[in-house]
């Protein structure tokens, strides 16, 4: 599967959010990862489905949207609606994660699921047989800028293994502490999706996504 940046808009200017999106889009980036906080679920907010559907209008990237909310179900359709393309929920989150992902499917959404740094990684096994992403977050959600927790490449590596053995077509993306010197062994270790937000942000987009693709 052909390795993909997923830019994480948190770190955007959001002074001039659609021209600092657009200079991302024009700079080689995949995707544009969303990062939907409840301050319930994650002790941060960022903003509601009226933003991303007006952001939508100035991209034109497939939207990667995290859900770090406690009830996904109450706001899937909403998100769906303003124009997600994945959409990703927490095992973690209080509502049944099957319900969310049967809703996801029958909007038209890729489904995906997500885990935190202390969840076991087998909790995503009974979801293999359906998502069409696992995401492996590799700091505490909540905020962008933090370390990457060295740890979370040998979970990278045992999903890796588990999406093997599913024979399925499952993407396996990583979020949180991407930078220049962690991405060779998260993508040793198997990942195909790369979320980065402050390392991509931080200086020339243009030369920071060359450099990351030089490493794939
Ligand atoms: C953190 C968010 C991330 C965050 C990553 O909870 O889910 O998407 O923006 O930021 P960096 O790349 O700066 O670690
Ligand atoms: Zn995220």
């Amino acid at each position: 599967m052909k390795t993909l940046i997923s830019i994480s808009m948190l770190s955007a200017d959001f002074t001039r959010l659609g021209d600092h999106l657009k200079e991302a889009e024009a700079a080689g980036t995949d995707w544009l990862h969303v990062d939907i906080m409840d301050g319930h679920f994650v002790p941060n907010i960022t903003m509601g489905p009226d933003q991303v559907a007006q952001i939508r209008q100035s991209v034109d990237l497939p939207f990667d949207v995290h859900l770090m909310i406690t009830h996904p179900l109450a706001y899937i359709e909403r998100f769906a609606k303003a124009g997600a393309d994945t959409i990703t929920v927490h095992v973690e989150a209080d509502d049944d994660t099957d319900a969310c992902l049967d809703l996801i499917e029958n909007l038209g959404c890729h489904p995906a699921v997500v885990i935190s740094p202390e969840t076991p990684v087998d909790a995503v096994k009974p979801y293999l047989d359906r998502v069409d992403m696992v995401l492996v977050m590799g700091v505490h959600p909540g905020f962008g800028g933090q370390s990457y927790i060295p740890e979370t490449t040998e979970r990278l590596k045992a999903i890796r293994a588990m999406i093997d053995a599913s024979g399925r077509d499952i993407r396996l993306e990583v979020d949180g502490g991407v930078n220049f010197d962690t991405l060779p062994e998260i993508l040793e270790a198997g990942a195909d999706t790369i979320v980065s937000g402050s390392c991509l942000f931080k200086g020339d987009i243009q030369s920071n996504i060359d450099k990351f693709k030089q490493l794939f």
